[in-house]
């Protein structure tokens, strides 16, 4: 099979922080087929490849990668069986994320409405376990098939194996750039369920005179959230989320707590998850500007670009933000968001 192996196409367009240089090469794949005639290519080639999905939570270098990149939109969406309780929908890897709740929503399936609105693709949300507003991807998955790099086989991955923790999963760890994610399968169910207790969203429907919500009323009102919270990156450019927020042992909250009493928490499986964004902002870094790049003005936890900005100067930012958080806390900030050197 032909591909039809593109040059010189500029990064920056693909990414939603629009920062970025050229991929030397570059290949759109609409299917397993194509795809695997992608890999052939590059391996012919000796190329380095990259799988690019929705881009936005990937951060590109300012230099051209000297390698292939490889466009995910492999899509399509379908019911793959269903119980009196339950069903199992499943989504190829290059549908955007949000096709597929819109799917489950329209159905009336519950389980994936906190996920509303999430960017991206269906491909990245298990290896990063997308989460929000007290749901994670691994609530509801089902499992995923997965193409060796290394010999073009694939393979199924279930819970266990994904290994998914907090923004983690065996792809981001021992899994790491040896997997091509094919397929995700999610399980919801067909009888009303609903996650309500993270942050307002049950005063927000309140607000709203609404005491017994519909599907449609709890996605609204996530988007709403989002929308208050996180910039469109078609108006200015972002990432969502750049860091992850910080897990600590509870002695060492408590240290902190006794100095920080307004500090906010959330319960982890791991200890205490403290918001970044709060140590951010309790730093004064706000709203903060270096060059064309800073962090937004309504939530510290995402780094904006302004326009025309370089890798270089997002990540003076991001290492003027680390450092300003662990002098003032001994806590060291990792990205969430995926950074090519
Ligand atoms: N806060 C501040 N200052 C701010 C913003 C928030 O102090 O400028 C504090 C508030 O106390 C707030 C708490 O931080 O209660 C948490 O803020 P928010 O609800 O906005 O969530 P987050 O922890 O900053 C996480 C996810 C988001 C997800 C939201 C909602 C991570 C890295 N991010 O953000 O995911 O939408 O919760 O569930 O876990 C993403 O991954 O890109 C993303 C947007």
């Amino acid at each position: 099979m032909q591909v039809d192996i593109q040059k010189n196409i500029k990064l920056s367009s693909f990414s939603t922080l629009k920062i970025g240089g050229r991929a030397k090469f570059f290949v759109v794949v609409k299917n397993e087929d194509e795809f695997l005639a992608a890999l052939t290519w590059a391996r012919k080639k000796s190329k380095k490849i990259f799988i690019l999905g929705g881009g936005s939570n990937t951060l590109f270098s300012d230099s051209d990668f000297d390698g292939l990149v490889i466009k995910n939109e492999i899509r399509g969406t379908e019911l793959v069986s269903e119980n009196e309780n339950s069903v199992i929908i499943k989504s190829y890897s290059g549908e955007t994320w949000s096709k597929l709740v819109n799917f489950a929503i329209s159905r009336k399936y519950y389980g994936a409405e906190n996920l509303f609105y999430i960017p991206g693709t269906v491909g990245a949300s298990p290896v990063q376990n997308i989460g929000a507003y007290g749901v994670e991807l691994k609530d509801i998955f089902y499992n995923l098939c997965a193409i060796d790099l290394e010999n073009g086989e694939k393979k199924h991955f279930n819970l266990k194996d994904c290994q998914f923790s907090y923004r983690h999963s065996f792809f981001k760890g021992e899994g790491k750039n040896r997997y091509f994610i094919l397929w995700v399968a999610i399980k919801l169910s067909k009888k009303e369920k609903f996650n309500l207790d993270y942050g307002d969203i049950r005063n927000k429907l309140l607000a709203k005179g609404i005491e017994k919500p519909s599907l449609e009323d709890v996605s609204s009102v996530i988007q709403e959230m989002r929308n208050d919270k996180i910039p469109n990156p078609a108006v200015l450019a972002n990432a969502g989320s750049f860091f992850k927020n910080p897990i600590v042992d509870s002695t060492f909250f408590e240290k902190i707590k006794s100095e920080f009493p307004d500090i906010k928490s959330f319960p982890d499986l791991k200890g205490v998850k403290i918001p970044a964004a709060w140590l951010i902002e309790k730093c004064g870094l706000k709203g903060y500007r270096y060059k064309n790049v800073g962090v937004y003005e309504k939530q510290a936890l995402i780094l904006v670009n302004y326009g025309n900005a370089k890798q270089e100067d997002l990540l003076f930012l991001v290492e003027f933000i680390r450092k300003s958080v662990f002098d003032s806390f001994a806590i060291i900030l990792e990205p969430e968001v995926n950074i090519l050197k």
